[in-house]
Formats: structure tokens, sequence, C-alpha cells
């Protein structure tokens, strides 16, 4: 018998979109994901990073109960996608590298089918394709079969197939391949809009790293089946600060100010750096530092760099 709970209930409203914990997989002797841990909370643009083979599209499928674990945990608004799967992909709208069209069917009657199956209504859907079709510059291919169509206008339609029902979360998984530069902007603009509008998620993978730069609240970094990294992008997100100090150092009264305030940092040539970024604390430190008489002759903040991480990261030796 189908299950016609809601899935997004107003008390489940609050928990966290998707949850992933210490998950694990592996197909035969292939093991494939290492212990994997995020969460993503509603309306957030999530970039998954990652060379070929990391395990980006396995973990989409994952979230969408369509690929069982062998060890950990994954709940999606509230709840197990392999025990509720079916309930989980109605909310969600799902872009996979293969668009997953009906190549015989025009573009009209694939995006009638999937509304269709997505429960939207006649006048609802009529609307949203015309107004899709157009926004991606393809109306006039609406009664067209598929079939000979290029790579790029297929994706145009599975795009719009992906969002046409509103979606609560949004997988897309390389979605700008074969796009062409109008269309990325106009599908980027469409993400920003339905974050706005609809508080809707949206789980990116992408190879595109200026994409995300434009569209991305965080990134998550997989590596060898692992996210190695889970980084906020907001515009104010720098990585450390560095102070430079002039003349001797006494390291201990630098050691007794770092440590009462339980901060981590590093001292040498002169540079003090150290994670800590609040412009509050930073100010505070810099009072205690004159008042040990350590003299200041500059005080900067590195800048997150989204193209550096992501080298560094897949450069550096596998843990
Ligand atoms: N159904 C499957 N059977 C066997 N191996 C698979 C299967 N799906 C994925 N893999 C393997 O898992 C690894 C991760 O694949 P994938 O999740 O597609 O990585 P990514 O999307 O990051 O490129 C690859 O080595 C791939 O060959
Ligand atoms: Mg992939």
């Amino acid at each position: 018998m189908r299950d016609t709970t809601p899935l997004v209930t107003e008390e489940k409203n609050n928990q966290h979109t998707i949850r992933v914990t210490n998950v694990y997989k592996s197909f035969g002797p292939k093991s494939v994901l290492n212990g994997v841990n995020f969460i993503i909370q509603e309306g957030e643009v999530t970039a998954f990073l990652g060379h070929n083979g990391a395990g980006k599209t396995t973990l989409l499928r994952i979230i969408l109960g369509l690929v069982d674990i062998e060890n950990g945990e994954v709940s999606v608004f509230g709840e197990n996608p392999f025990l509720s799967g079916e309930r989980i992909r109605k909310v969600c709208g799902v872009l996979c590298e293969d668009t997953g069209l009906y190549e015989s069917l025009t573009v009209y009657d694939n995006l009638k089918f999937f509304a269709e199956i997505y429960g939207c209504s006649k006048k609802e859907y009529e609307e949203q394709i015309d107004i899709l079709l157009k926004r991606f510059d393809i109306l006039e291919t609406k009664h067209q079969i598929i079939k000979n169509f290029s790579m790029g206008m297929k994706k145009k339609v599975a795009i719009i197939r992906t969002i046409l029902h509103n979606p609560k979360i949004v997988l897309m998984d390389e979605p700008v391949n074969s796009l062409d530069p109008v269309s990325i902007l106009t599908l980027h603009d469409i993400i920003k809009e339905r974050k706005e509008k609809y508080n809707t998620t949206f789980l990116i993978t992408t190879h595109n790293l200026e994409e995300v730069k434009k569209i991305c609240d965080k990134i998550v970094i997989m590596k060898k089946g692992k996210n190695v990294v889970e980084q906020s992008l907001s515009l104010d997100s720098y990585l450390k600060t560095n102070i430079e100090l002039l003349g001797d150092i006494e390291t201990e009264s630098v050691k007794t100010i770092m440590d009462q305030h339980h901060l981590t940092y590093t001292l040498n040539d002169h540079q003090l750096i150290t994670p800590e970024t609040d412009k509050q604390v930073i100010s505070e430190i810099i009072r205690e530092l004159v008042y040990h008489k350590i003299s200041i002759c500059g005080v900067s903040k590195e800048q997150f760099d989204l193209n550096k991480l992501y080298l560094e990261t897949e450069e550096a030796e596998n843990e």
C-alpha cells in the first residue's frame, strides 16, 4: 500500500534537510565511500567537488535511496531513504548525467509525462512548461521529437523536467556539461530564484569552480570516498588572520594570550597566524599583545581561495 503521509511536515521542518553520518559503501571488493559525513540545511546550495571516481554520483544515489550502504546513516527530512525512497524521490528533482528522456517523444510529451508522475495539475505544468522553455530559448522546439537534438538541447529539456514540479530538493549531477554559456547563466538564475522564493535545497556535482563561486553557499570536496573539506562560501569567509610582530618576541606571553582565548596558532619568523577571524577576538588579542609590550606592524586576513584549496586538497597525500 502506498504511504501518503506528507514527507515534509511542519514539525519536521526545523530538521536538517540531509544528514549523512559515517557512510561506507563498496561495490564488490571495491570500496567507494569510506566514512562520509556532512549536514545540509534547507535552502542551501551545496557543491560536491572532487576528481572522477571520488564517489559523488554514488552519494547522490544513496541520498535518493537508489543504492544501499554497508555502514552509517542517511536521513532526508528525518527519514531513511532506503525505507522511504519513493516518498523522498517525490519531493526531489534529479538531473543525472544521462538525461533520462524518452527520445521518441516530443519535448512537451516528455515534460507532461514527468509532471503528471509528480502529481502536478495540468494548469500548473502547462504554464510552467512554456515559461521554462522560453527561459532556455527552446520554446519553438516544444512539439519536436527529442531524438535528433544536440546534447546541449537535451540537457536543457532535462533541466526543465528536473525543476518543473517545484521540488524541495534538487540534485544535479554535472548540470552544466554541454550547456552553452547563456543557458548556464539561465540555470544559475533559476537556482538563485528558487532558493530565494521557495527555500529549495540544491546539491550539485560539478568541476566548474567559477560556477561554484557564483551560486553555492557551501562546498564539500570528496577525495577517494571521503569528504575531506566542508567549507562555507559566504562572502565574509576568511581562512585565517596573520599578525605581523616586530622586535623581540616573548613567546611565553604569546602562548598565554592565545591559550586564554583557546586559540590554535603558529608563530614563525615574526608571523603570528591563527584560524580565528572574528573582529572582536582579533582586536582583544592585539590589545593584549601590546599590553605585553609586543609590537605589531601589520594585520591581514587571508581570504578564502577556492581554486587554491581545491588544488591543495587534490595534491595532498592521502591520509
Ligand atoms: N554500480 C556500480 N558498480 C561498480 N562500481 C561502481 C558502481 N557505481 C560506481 N562505481 C565505482 O565507484 C567509484 C565512484 O564512482 P562515482 O560515484 O560515479 O564517482 P564520481 O561521480 O565522483 O566520478 C568509481 O570507481 C566507480 O567505478
Ligand atoms: Mg559522477
